[in-house]
Order: structure tokens, then sequence, then C-alpha cells
């Protein structure tokens, strides 16, 4: 496969990253990650804003322009005949003297299959573990998930399939999605500490009348419906928090409509 590394694009196998780059040693760079379906990259328009805004917002030198970075991902989808797969941009934070200021990074592009959960998932639903957390600069794709990572062997252990954050009793989102409810009919997704997903953008675009606010882990507890929203999750329906049943404890009816809806909006 090839991938775009050092200015150009090369062969996969060439691409290198210096050992003390502060992605490596800090956590400090920026990525970002989409998918192409039938050859087109979904919704690319959004991913490279975002992009550009995490490069800015943490004071990294992206030097490439959207159009640039598009053609880039252009030639990338044909040379890899990427038909269905996941494409990751990472921006580092670079080497500097003192091993923590962030300095000109490297930026990668590369293809990687895509892994969604299973047909029973999306059926029946999946569990989420409740973690008291709040993210550091959360709207910005930081390259730091080491509390997720260390936590994932914990929720795994207690069949779950991801975390909900909630931090002074209010919910944010997941360790890599975000999250919505829905209360007689009523559909909410939390506003604070959050990044701003671009399914979850989709979402709010099919469901325009959903509440944008904050919202409170007793909340989520009493909510009819939930589900979470990501790239690589799509609109997965949650059924248990904790141990605790949500509604009827199936998958429920506005979610499972905006689960079609989704399907038609990726064509
Ligand atoms: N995660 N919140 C966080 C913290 C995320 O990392 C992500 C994406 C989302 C959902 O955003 P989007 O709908 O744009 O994918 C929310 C990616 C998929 C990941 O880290 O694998």
């Amino acid at each position: 496969p090839y991938c775009f590394a050092k200015n150009g694009i090369i062969d996969s196998s060439a691409a290198h990253i210096h050992p003390m780059d502060i992605s490596l040693i800090r956590g400090y760079g920026i990525f970002d990650f989409f998918r192409t379906s039938n050859y087109v990259p979904l919704f690319l328009s959004d991913y490279l804003d975002r992009f550009i805004r995490s490069a800015a917002k943490t004071h990294l030198n992206l030097q490439f322009s959207k159009p640039e970075l598009a053609e880039i991902i252009k030639e990338l989808i044909q040379k890899n005949n990427l038909e269905n797969g996941g494409i990751r941009m990472l921006l580092t934070g670079g080497v500097s003297e003192n091993h923590f200021s962030p300095s000109d990074g490297q930026l990668f592009i590369f293809c990687e299959d895509l892994l969604f959960p299973s047909q029973e998932k999306y059926e029946k639903g999946v569990k989420l573990l409740s973690v008291e957390h709040v993210r550091a600069i959360a709207d910005i794709k930081t390259t730091n998930y080491a509390y997720p990572v260390w936590l994932s062997t914990d929720w795994k252990a207690k069949s779950a399939e991801d975390v909900i954050y909630h931090f002074n009793e209010m919910i944010s989102e997941s360790s890599r999605s975000n999250i919505f409810i829905i209360k007689e009919g009523k559909i909410s997704t939390p506003n604070q500490h959050i990044l701003h997903g671009i399914t979850r953008m989709r979402v709010l675009e099919l469901a325009p009348e959903t509440e944008i606010r904050p919202i409170s882990f007793e909340e989520l507890l009493s909510a009819d419906e939930i589900f979470i929203t990501s790239t690589t999750k799509k609109i997965l329906p949650i059924t248990l928090v904790d141990d605790h049943k949500i509604g009827t404890g199936q998958v429920g009816s506005i979610t499972k409509k905006l689960m079609a809806d989704f399907v038609e909006m990726e064509k």
C-alpha cells in the first residue's frame, strides 16, 4: 500500500517517524479519520475543515491547503484502489530541542481497513460503562487517547462496548463517539466537552429539531433510547449503561429510523 509521508506519496513501508517526536513522547499531535464509500471519501470537506482547525488550535504548522490535501487524498484512493476503507491523517508535534515545545511536525496520510461493529450489535444494542472523566481540549482531535486505551481492559472485562464520560453529574461523550438521548420522542445531545463529530453533524441534519444542551447523567439513565455516533460506528444503539437497562432494553424506533436514514445519506 501507498501512503503520504515525507511530502510525497510513497510505499507505506518507507514511512518513518522520529522517536523523539513529541507525538510519541508527549502525545502531542493531531489526527483525523474518515472513510470511503465506493471510492468516494464521505463528507471529506467537513473532515478537512476539522483537521485544519485542530492544527491551528494546537499551533502546529500544516503546510498544505485544503485543496492540496483533497488532491493528495484523491490520488491515494486511486493508487490504493480504496473502495471502502479508512483514511487517517496525522500531523505530528515534531522534534524539538527541549522535547516539549511543538515544532515543525510531519504530515502522514495512510489508508486502513475498516472494522465496523457486528450486525448483532446494531440489532440488539450494546452496553456503555460510565466513567467519571472530562476530556481536556476536547474539541481538538489530538493523538492523546492514553486514558481510554487504559480503560479499555476494564470495559471489555465488563462486556461493555465503550464508556460514557460524565463529570459534575453532566455527560459529555464516549471515548471515540458522540452520544444522543431520546425521551418522549425528543432527541437531545450534549454540547460541552465534546469533539464536534462529523457523524453527529449528519444526525443533526437528519433530525434538526434535536436539542443541543447540557444533559445530566440522571437524564441519560432515564432516557427511552440512546445511541452513539462516529465514523467507525455510524449510529450504534445503546441498551445498557452499567447494569441499568435503557427504556425497554431493545433498540428504539427513533434510533432505527435514524439508522436507516443515515444509510440513505451515505449513498
Ligand atoms: N473517533 N468524540 C471523540 C473523542 C472521537 O475521537 C470521535 C471520533 C468522535 C466522533 O467523531 P466522528 O463522527 O467525526 O468520527 C467523538 C474516531 C473515529 C477514532 O478515534 O477512531
